[in-house]
């Protein structure tokens, strides 16, 4: 077994445990540059896999519906603690379990159904909670969105300040899936005092990097601010709100009773574990390299004559427009995958091709950063990237294959514990 404190599994069901090894493998020797992952660490995952999922706690610390929530209480309170230290925040609601259900919970608690809101286009970097019309988001609340400008790639501060002056929504959101530079929170505060609205950030994408100190906290900025917990944050999978005092009580109940039933207690532990490894110093130099690379990565890959949205990059990732290579996300994708590098397809700014089809693909630097990599490695990724999508053909998809192998095994992931015991070794 791979993840060795799992015997148990082993010998209960070794069907399931046998496709957690497949996937723990998977992870090992590919490359990972999904923008929104990570590795979480083994203490982490040590939390969430606990006896702390046998316990009801509906309610909050001290408030609870159940009996014997008083550890409980201890651990939430701990995370709350800890994450409003993280940012700077008069308010923390650890209990969502996504991302999307933070902003669902957060939107509830802000606007009336049926009011306007207005947040970045998904298919120029927003994502689906954002009031696209597949998401009940765009179902409960009359949606609009602003893009970027094709020409730059960028947010033009002007063109939203005017579609909010002419739509008047009374919530606006920053934050998106794939957007790569630094968003001027101030400039959207203004434009959301302006027309009334309130002013809620989504920073799932960019959190850790705010934690690790090399993107600026939307916390002065917006009223409200939703985040996940597992991507450049490096904790378990789930969700986060804080906001001002003000919006503290109606948030609380916006998550319970008003969408979620009992919280996942062993996740706000894993969440208690990760905002104390983001609390580090180790993190912020870890944040530091990861966008360190996110440039490295791009510059190698313009230099490789790939075409970067917004000529390159301030976070964690990339959007690859793979035009000027002839070739489409969704061959990409497949391509990569072959070799053992892992991306997803991703429509850039005013598409041509259909969102399964795609002409781009985004990257990031968090997973492969978390295992140690660094400048010199990602210049070794463009050049596998480029090879693997140039080529194409069997033997050179092998060869590229074979060399990511030997790349990860240099950086090697969730090693087994010592016979002794031991700490696993972090690589990053
Ligand atoms: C900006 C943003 N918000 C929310 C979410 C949703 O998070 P989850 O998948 O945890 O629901 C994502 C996920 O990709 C995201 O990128």
């Amino acid at each position: 077994m791979n993840l060795d404190h799992n015997a148990a599994l082993r010998d209960a069901d070794p069907l399931v445990a046998r496709l957690i090894d497949r996937e723990v493998g998977r992870q090992r020797h590919g490359l990972e540059l999904i923008a929104s992952e990570n590795f979480a660490s083994r203490a982490v995952i040590d939390a969430m896999g606990t006896p702390l999922t046998n316990k009801y706690a509906e309610g909050y610390p001290g408030r609870r519906y159940y009996g014997g929530c008083e550890v409980i209480d201890e651990i939430e309170q701990l995370a709350i603690d800890r994450l409003k230290q993280l940012f700077g925040a008069d308010h923390a609601n650890v209990q969502p379990h996504s991302g999307a259900q933070a902003n669902f919970a957060a939107f509830m608690a802000l606007i009336p159904p049926g009011e306007r809101i207005m947040g970045m286009s998904l298919p120029h970097g927003g994502h689906l909670s954002h009031g696209a019309s597949v998401n009940h988001s765009g179902v409960v609340w009359k949606a609009v969105h602003y893009g970027v400008d094709p020409s730059t790639g960028r947010i033009d501060y002007e063109v939203v300040r005017s579609q909010a002056l002419r739509d008047r929504p009374r919530l606006i959101i920053a934050g998106g899936s794939a957007y790569a530079r630094i968003i001027d929170f101030a400039a959207f505060r203004s434009i959301a005092d302006e027309v009334g609205a309130v002013f809620l950030v989504d920073m799932a994408h960019f959190a850790g990097l705010v934690a690790g100190g090399v993107y600026p906290s939307p916390v002065p900025h917006a009223q409200v601010v939703t985040s996940t917990t597992h991507k450049t944050l490096r904790g378990p999978r789930a969700g986060l709100i804080l906001s001002i005092a003000e919006h503290a009580k109606a948030i609380d109940k916006s998550v319970f009773p008003g969408t979620q039933g009992g919280p996942l207690e062993h996740v706000i532990a894993a969440k208690a574990v990760a905002f104390g490894e983001a609390l580090s110093d180790e993190f912020k130099i870890y944040a530091r390299r990861v966008v360190e690379n996110a440039q490295t990565l791009a510059e190698a890959m313009i230099e490789r004559g790939f075409a970067i949205v917004s000529g390159g990059t301030d976070t964690h990732l990339m959007l690859v427009d793979l035009r000027p290579k002839g070739l489409t996300g969704k061959v990409a994708e497949k391509v990569l995958d072959q070799a053992g590098i892992t991306v997803n397809k991703n429509t850039i700014p005013d598409d041509p091709q259909s969102p399964f089809v795609t002409s781009g693909i985004r990257l990031g630097t968090p997973a492969l950063t978390t295992r140690g990599m660094g400048a010199g490695e990602m210049m070794r990724v463009a050049e596998l990237i480029d090879r693997a999508i140039t080529k194409q053909d069997e033997a050179a998809l092998a060869r590229v294959r074979a060399e990511v192998e030997e790349l990860t095994s240099a950086y090697p992931l969730y090693q087994p514990r010592t016979a002794a015991g031991g700490r696993v070794r972090r690589t990053a």
